[in-house]
Order: structure tokens, then C-alpha cells, then sequence
């Protein structure tokens, strides 16, 4: 079944009020769910109301307190129809429906993790806990009472306000909680068994005292302080930065080990996968404070957008998702450093999104169909939103910006809101038409923009001359011109800044140039001599440019830029055409060469002592195997790219072995570990320096010193991950590896961390390692951690492993996704994806992962997540 956009209308019915008891238990749960409801205006008397439902029990229906005339509804285990109801009063609805919260494992609705009850509704979760108008328009006001064990459950929560409990029979005990906020099912959300907690208050900016706590099982209490503290620096920075207050008197975070995604912001009571809560020194890495940090703003901003002003429909999700990532995104970057921070993003939005837009499963950021819901939590939704939000703060400018979200949040707040809507905010509040601009919401595809520069010494003229593209994508096969913000600069031979004036071609305001049309040329005057352009500064407008640029104009760039992100992205610009050089020469057998100013310029920014260690840190990490293979666009060879990366990474190496020996000492010095920004930068630049230094002298030793003397877990991690990759058959692997298992063998977050080194190592061999690892008693199945860390990480980041010739990992993860799918579709799809690119490959090896995926197809009993998925992507 296909669900489109242009089918939205609102329910017949309007749900006032919502009572809900459970009594806990955990095979046979009951559930009353009290629905107060009435007919909507206008809506004819003869019209049945017609609830959700998702493998459901019924096992008693009343109408206003009075058992039901089973001539009057229909049950089915997917929906529940009810006929000849009121034309205008009020009526209320009470249904019982029985659940097995222990056989969920789909964990979505009620499920158990661990022995702790909890809850996950969205998107469509709700339904399979009672018969509801299960949709983001419908918002009610809930009260809930829950019911349970009292030793094995001491703890009973959910959303809102808890307002009392006592001793309920024997052995029992209950708890209600109610929340005055109208929400969406999909914000429901139930805790309840025995947990430890940290607590801390936070005061708001109107005086308000607000609990916070956080649960984690008992004994890790001490590795939650750093997400306490992220979420207290989160509530102060929404009140400094976009005016939001906290609404109620308590916040709730649960950390829980079995979870499909990152976390989730049910009202008051956030819910989150444990891998970002938990950390310490000695167990979480630098990538994993950021995460924490990040994760917990996330689903905290999520309060304002995405509960007080939440989505009409499911089509509207990157309303509150893009908009979101976008607010936590800023966030990280006012605690860290923005560029750092800002390369990341990029980093992560070109590996992650920009293959999806480009191949099968491409989408708008709006949709505007949909087979699965659960399919578009995607990078397209999440991360391309917020690059749109991030372009409309980009044209309209600070101030405006910042009016138009403060009409949102005055004209929208207890809304059910539509893009339509979040736009016209900054329209008004702007004055500026946006309607061009929107089209980044409706077209698919990355855009191609084409640029070339001619000087006129005479006239004193620079022209620009840009050509955009959107290239087809499914179901578009034509596309408009769109309204692409560049930012840019104009640098002078000395570094500085020419201040240029647009005189014919379009829109230029301050430093940010708007191409609207397919063609365009932009002619500056007054400039006096010829300079190096520097184009979509900051990353400004997420677009490919094609700008045959010179390696000294890009040398240029890297050494004078203003802009930090700009200086990176030159050295990217320049290292790209040896790295897809060096895969042709390594196809052939031939020698690989290394442009010399590539060289010159990135020993030059590592060596740059007035430059931040982070930021020298993602200079020296060149453009992934993947972003190879993008750029070589068809026809990839994995096994190519990989010998031409390593033979530029070992150029590098030996160019600048003295530089990174000084490096890797200098930063090596132990300074007692603090998670900020500061220290995770020398820490990355210290493990990229050993990086290099481990290729140019070509052994483990050093790694293995490293590993030896490692005091956190960043540099234990990538000592073990330099040793892994580099020397995988060596001793000092072997030993390291089972060191690691045998410390944090009862830490299962950690030893995710040794699943996927491992099914990291590049090369044909990783394919049986990992069919071992299965083996390993550390292995479960059913844990979502654990399989993303193995199956996971191999599919999506290991490609000369997981595109091995022969073809074999494919058939392996065939079998993967579809016994996964049995337990739990929303992980198999999510999996499933990884194949979305097989149409890149050079011919033997996309067959094969052809027919990996016509095995999946011809699967007897597919979830319609992977049928959704699979679907697409033979389909391409
Ligand atoms: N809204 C959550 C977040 O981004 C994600 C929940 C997605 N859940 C799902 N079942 N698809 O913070
Ligand atoms: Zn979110």
C-alpha cells in the first residue's frame, strides 16, 4: 500500500482526552486504553471510525462504559472499525488489548530490553499497543497509570508530570503520570523496572526549577555525568540562542541497550539507546563525547521542534528532523570549533547523503509517497534538511532568520505543522519570496554546478559563470532550476579579501551569491588584478561543484583562506584527482604519483602551529574510499581505489616522516584526559601523525607501543585500529585484539568497538573473520548495537571486504538481512541500503550484488520495510 501527500485530510473524529492503564507483565500485558472522542463538524453520522492497529489482541470493547454490540465493530488484528456513533456529542471508547512485550522484537510499541519495560512509538509504534488513530495531527492529552511488580519494577514512568502512587494488591504497585502538553501518540512513552539514576536540577531563564534524571542500570551512574552535563549546557544554550524554555517540572532521559536508533524524544521522558549516554574515559572515545553531547541536544531541542509544534503527517518529517539536526548542529559548534565541526558535517553529509541522492533510493526531503514510513528516517530527511534550514539562515541572514523562527514558534506552537507552513514564517518575517527556494524541498538530487572564471585586465572585470544541474532521479525525471545560495570570497594575490561589486548577472548580497537560473554569469567590476575564487565558503549550499581550479589557485586557497572549512576543502579539491590517478595506476600495476603541491600544502596546514590540531587533523585524513569511488562515478573497483589510497597515504607518509615523528611527540605528552574539543583535537592529531609514521617505517611496533601505553579509550581504539588494518596477520594484532577482549569482555559498548575494527580490516579475509565473530559468545543477534557493529560496519565501511571479487560477502549479507528480518525489519532494511550503490560497480561485481538482492527479493515472507527497500533499489 502506497500512502501519498496529496491524500491528506483530516480524521473524522476528534480524540479529546486519553486514560491508559497497564498492567505489566511480561508476556500477558494489559492494556485500557479510555478514548474520549467526538464527531467532527461536517462529518456525515453514517461515517464508522476507523483506529490503527499493528498485531493486536482485543479483549474487551465498551462503549461509554457499557460492553459492545459486537454487530457494531470490527476487529482485526491491523484495525479496529466502529459503526453507528454519535453525529455531535461525545463518546468515549474503552478497549483492552493484550501484548507480549517479551516476544517484541521488532522494538517498536512495548517491548523488553534487559528486563526493563520501555517503549518505542514512533512513527507508527503506538498502534501496536492499543487500537488508536495512530497519526501526528491527532493530539490529545494523556493520563496514564501503570501497573507492575514492585521488586522487579521499582521505577514507573511517563511522560509529563508524575502524580502519585501506592501499593496496588499483592506484590504490585502503581504510578500515574499526566501531561497537560497535547501530543501525538508517537510521544508516548513508558518506562518502567529497576535502574539507577543521576540526578541535577536546572533552573530556567524564568526562574523555574526543573528535575532532571537520568537512568542507566545500576552501578554505571558515574559514566552518565557527561550527557547530564550536555543536556544542562543544551537547556541553557536553546534559552541564550533561539529563546526556548523547558515546560514542565521534570525531564527524564533512559538509557537502554536494545534500540533501533540513535534515541528518542518522547515528552519529557526521552528514550535512548545507551550508546549515547554512556561514557567515561576509560570506555568512550572523543567521537563518542561528541555523539553524547550531540544526541542528547538533539533529542532535548526536540521539545520545541518536534513536540510543542510537531507534523501534520509523516511526509512532514524533516519539519521537525532537518530542522532539528540543524539546531544541534549549531549547537555542537558553539561548544567546539565551528570549522571542525563544520568539516564533519561534510564529511559526513557527501559519504552518507550524497550517495543516496544519487542512486535508487533517492528521495525529496519532503517525500511525497511512501510504502514504509520507517524507510525515510534518512540522511535525505535528516541531514539535507538541515542544509536546507542552514541555507534559509544563509539567505536571509542572522536577524531575519532568527525573526522568522521566532514566528514559527509563536504562530505554530500546538500545531501539527506542514513545510509550507515553517516557510512562510521566514517569508513574512523576511519579506523575501521563497517559493524558488522551496523547490530544495520537492527535487531529488544533489545539484551539479559547473563554474568558469574569465579575467578581463582591461576592463578590470571578473566574470563567474555558473551552470546548474539536478540530475533525473526516480519518479523525476525533469527538474527546475533552483535557488542556490554560494557563498564567496575573492582573494587577492596577497590573501586578502577583494571587495568587488556585482554589476550585471544577479543577485549578489554581502558575500553570498544567488544562483537562481540555469546559466548565469555574474560580471564583478573594479578588479584590478586577477584573483583566486574561493566558492561556497563554509559549505554554504550543499551542491557538487565541477571548477577546474589550478593547483596553485587551490594551494592558493588552502594557505589564505579566511574561511577554515574552505582551506580544508582545497586541499580535498586537490587530493581527489591523485587519488582517483592512483586507482587507475594501481589497475594497471602502474606506479602511483603524487602531485608535489599536494604534498607541500598539507605538510604545510599539519605543520601550521597557529592552526588548531583538529583542524590539521581532518587535513591530513584525505577523501575516503568512497568518496573515491564517487568521483570516479561508474565502473568502481574497490580493490583499485584502496591500492591506489594506500600508495598515496604511504607517499604522504615518507614526505613528512621527520614532520609527524615531531608531531606524534609533541602531542603525545600525558596531560590528565578531558573530553573537550581541545584535547580531542591533539588526540587526533597525534593518532593521525602514528598513522603515518606506522605506513613510512612499515611496521607495528610503534602501534603496539601505542596500545601499550594508551590511558583512554581514543588512543587505545585507534592504536588497535592502526595495528588491525595495517598489520592484521602480525603477532602484535593478534595480542592486541585479545588483550582488548579479555579487559572489556563484559563491556558490551566496548567490545562493539573491537566487532568492528575488525569487520573494518580492509581485504578479502575480513569475510571469514566476521563468520567467526558471529561465533563469538560477545555476538547477540538480537541487539541492534551489535549488529550495526559487525554487519553493519562491514557493509557500509569496508569496501574491498565487503565487494570482495568473488561476490561471497554479498550472498553472506543476503542471508543476514533476511534472517534479521525476521526479528526485526527496521534494522534489515537500514542494512539493506548498503547496497544501494550497486550500480556503480564495474559489471562482475554488480551482478553479483544483483543477485544477492534477487535472493532477498524471492524471500518467502518479507517485511514490507525490506520489500520497500529492495524493491527500489533493483529497480534503480
Ligand atoms: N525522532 C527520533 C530522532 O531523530 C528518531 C526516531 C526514529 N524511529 C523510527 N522508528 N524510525 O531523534
Ligand atoms: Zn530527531
Amino acid at each position: 500500500r502506497t500512502i501519498h501527500l496529496a491524500d491528506y485530510r483530516p480524521t473524522d473524529f476528534v480524540l479529546e482526552r486519553v486514560d491508559l492503564t497497564f498492567e505489566l507483565d511480561p508476556t500477558e500485558t494489559k492494556v485500557e486504553a479510555r478514548l474520549i472522542f467526538h464527531r467532527r463538524e461536517g462529518v456525515a453520522p453514517s461515517v464508522p471510525l476507523v483506529l490503527d492497529g499493528d498485531d493486536l489482541t482485543m479483549t474487551s470493547l465498551l462503549f461509554d462504559q457499557i460492553e459492545m454490540d459486537p454487530a457494531r465493530y470490527t476487529a482485526t488484528a491491523d484495525s479496529l472499525t466502529i459503526r453507528d456513533l454519535p453525529a455531535s456529542e461525545p463518546f468515549e471508547i474503552t478497549i483492552t488489548t493484550q501484548i507480549n512485550p517479551e516476544a517484541n522484537t521488532q522494538l517498536m510499541g512495548l517491548y523488553r530490553s534487559n528486563g526493563i519495560y520501555c517503549t518505542q512509538c514512533e512513527a507508527e509504534g503506538f498502534r501496536r499497543i492499543t487500537y488508536f488513530p495512530d497519526r501526528p495531527d491527532v493530539l490529545s492529552v494523556y493520563t496514564i497509570n501503570i501497573i507492575a511488580d514492585k521488586d522487579a519494577n521499582p521505577l514507573l514512568l511517563s511522560n509529563g508530570n508524575y502524580l502519585g502512587g501506592a501499593g496496588y494488591g499483592e506484590g504490585k504497585h502503581f504510578a500515574a503520570w499526566f501531561d497537560p502538553h497535547p501530543k501525538p501518540s508517537y510521544l508516548f512513552a513508558l518506562v518502567a523496572g529497576d535502574l539507577g539514576v543521576v540526578e541535577d536540577t536546572f533552573t530556567t531563564m524564568s526562574g523555574r526549577d526543573v528535575t532532571l534524571k537520568i537512568y542507566v542500570e545500576h552501578g554505571k551512574e558515574p559514566r552518565a555525568a557527561y550527557a547530564m552535563d550536555a543536556l544542562k549546557r543544551s537547556m541553557k544554550w536553546d534559552e541564550e540562542v533561539f529563546g526556548r524554555e523547558y515546560d514542565l517540572d521534570i525531564f527524564m532521559i533512559v538509557a537502554v541497550s536494545d534500540f533501533n536508533m540513535g534515541a528518542m524524544e518522547n515528552k519529557g521522558l526521552n528514550i535512548f539507546n545507551d550508546k549515547y549516554v554512556l561514557a567515561d574515559p576509560e570506555t568512550a572515545t572523543d567521537q563518542d563525547y561528541a555523539n553524547i553531547e550531540a544526541i542528547i541536544a538533539h533529542e532535548y531541542f526536540h521539545n520545541w521542534t518536534g513536540n510543542r509544534i510537531t507534523c501534520r503527517d509523516w511526509f512532514q518529517l524533516c519539519l521537525k528532523e532537518g530542522l532539528t539536526v540543524y539546531r544541534d548542529h549549531e549547537f555542537s559548534a558553539d561548544m567546539r570549533s565551528r570549522a571542525v565541526k563544520r568539516i564533519a558535517e561534510v564529511r559526513h553529509l557527501r559519504s552518507e547523503q550524497f550517495p543516496e541522492d544519487a542512486g535508487p533510493l533517492a528521495h525529496p526531503v519532503r517525500p511525497n509517497t511512501y510504502r514504509e514510513i520507517n524507510n525515510f528516517y534518512t540522511t535525505t530527511v535528516y541531514e539535507k534538511g538541515s542544509e536546507v534550514t542552514r541555507m534559509i539562515a544563509t539567505i536571509l541572514g542572522a536577524e531575519d532568520f532568527k525573526k522568522g523562527m521566532d514566528l514559527y514558534f509563536e504562530r505554530h506552537d500546538g500545531d501539527a505543522a506542514t513545510v509550507e507552513d515553517f516557510v512562510k514564517c521566514f517569508e513574512d518575517a523576511s519579506g523575501k519570496d521563497l517559493s524558488q527556494f522551496a523547490l530544495w524541498y520537492s527535487q531529488a538530487g544533489t545539484p551539479h554546478i559547473t563554474v568558469s572564471t574569465s579575467y578581463d585586465a582591461n576592463a578590470a572585470t571578473l566574470s563567474l559563470s555558473l551552470d546548474q544541474m539536478v540530475p533525473a532521479t526516480p519518479g523525476q525525471a525533469t527538474k527546475e532550476p533552483m535557488h542556490v545560495p554560494l557563498s564567496f570570497a575573492l582573494l587577492c594575490h596577497d590573501g586578502s579579501e577583494l571587495t568587488a561589486t556585482a554589476i550585471s548577472g544577479g543577485t549578489v548580497t554581502g558575500n553570498v551569491l544567488h544562483l537562481s537560473e540555469r546559466s548565469q554569469t555574474f560580471v564583478f567590476s573594479g578588479v584590478t588584478s586577477r584573483p583566486v575564487v574561493s566558492l561556497n565558503r563554509g559549505f554554504s549550499a550543499p551542491v557538487v561543484l565541477h571548477f577546474n581550479q589550478s593547483n596553485e589557485d587551490l594551494a592558493h586557497i588552502a594557505r589564505h583562506e579566511g574561511d577554515l572549512f574552505s582551506r580544508w576543502q582545497a586541499i580535498t579539491d586537490m587530493a581527489l584527482p591523485s587519488l582517483t590517478a592512483a586507482a587507475s595506476a594501481a589497475a594497471k600495476g602502474d606506479a602511483v604519483a603524487v602531485e608535489p603541491s599536494l604534498l607541500s600544502s598539507l605538510l604545510a596546514i599539519a605543520a601550521n602551529e597557529a592552526l588548531e590540531p583538529a583542524f590539521r587533523a581532518q587535513a591530513l585524513t584525505l577523501p575516503s574510499e568512497s568518496d573515491i569511488a564517487r568521483a570516479i562515478g561508474k565502473d568502481t573497483d574497490p580493490d583499485a581505489i584502496h591500492a591506489g589510497r594506500q600508495a598515496v597515504l604511504a607517499a604522504i607518509a615518507k614526505a613528512g616522516e621527520a614532520q609527524f615523528e615531531a608531531l606524534f611527540k609533541t602531542h603525545s605528552s600525558s596531560t590528565a584526559f578531558t573530553p573537550d574539543a581541545e584535547g580531542a583535537g591533539r588526540r587526533a592529531l597525534r593518532n593521525a601523525a602514528l598513522g603515518y609514521l606506522s605506513l613510512s617505517k612499515n611496521s607495528p611496533a610503534l602501534a603496539s607501543e601505542a596500545y601499550a601505553k594508551a590511558d583512554n579509550m581514543t588512543d587505545l581504539a585507534q592504536a588497535l585500529t592502526i595495528l588491525a588494518h595495517r598489520f592484521p596477520d602480525s603477532s602484535e594484532t593478534a595480542a592486541a585484539l585479545a588483550n582488548f577482549e579479555q579487559r572489556f569482555g563484559s563491556n558490551a559498548l566496548v567490545l562493539d568497538k573491537w566487532f568492528t575494527i575488525q569487520a573494518t580490516i580492509p581485504g578479502e579475509a575480513t569475510l571469514d573473520r566476521i563468520q567467526t565473530l558471529m561465533k563469538s559468545t560477545h555476538y547477540a543477534a538480537s541487539n541492534p548495537n551489535r549488529v550495526r557493529a559487525l554487519v553493519g560496519t562491514f557493509a557500509f565501511s569496508n569496501p574491498t571486504g565487503f565487494n570482495r571479487r568473488d561476490g561471497k560477502a554479498y550472498h553472506f549479507f543476503a542471508s543476514q538481512v533476511l534472517e534479521i528480518d525476521q526479528r526485526n525489519p527496521q534494522l534489515a532494511a537500514r542494512l539493506l541500503t548498503a547496497l544501494r550503490s550497486w550500480q556503480m560497480l564495474e559489471p562482475n561485481r554488480a551482478n553479483s550484488a544483483r543477485e544477492a538482492l534477487q535472493i532477498i527479493s524471492s524471500g518467502s515472507e518479507l517485511s514490507n520495510d525490506v520489500r520497500d527497500i529492495v524493491d527500489r533499489i533493483l529497480k534503480g
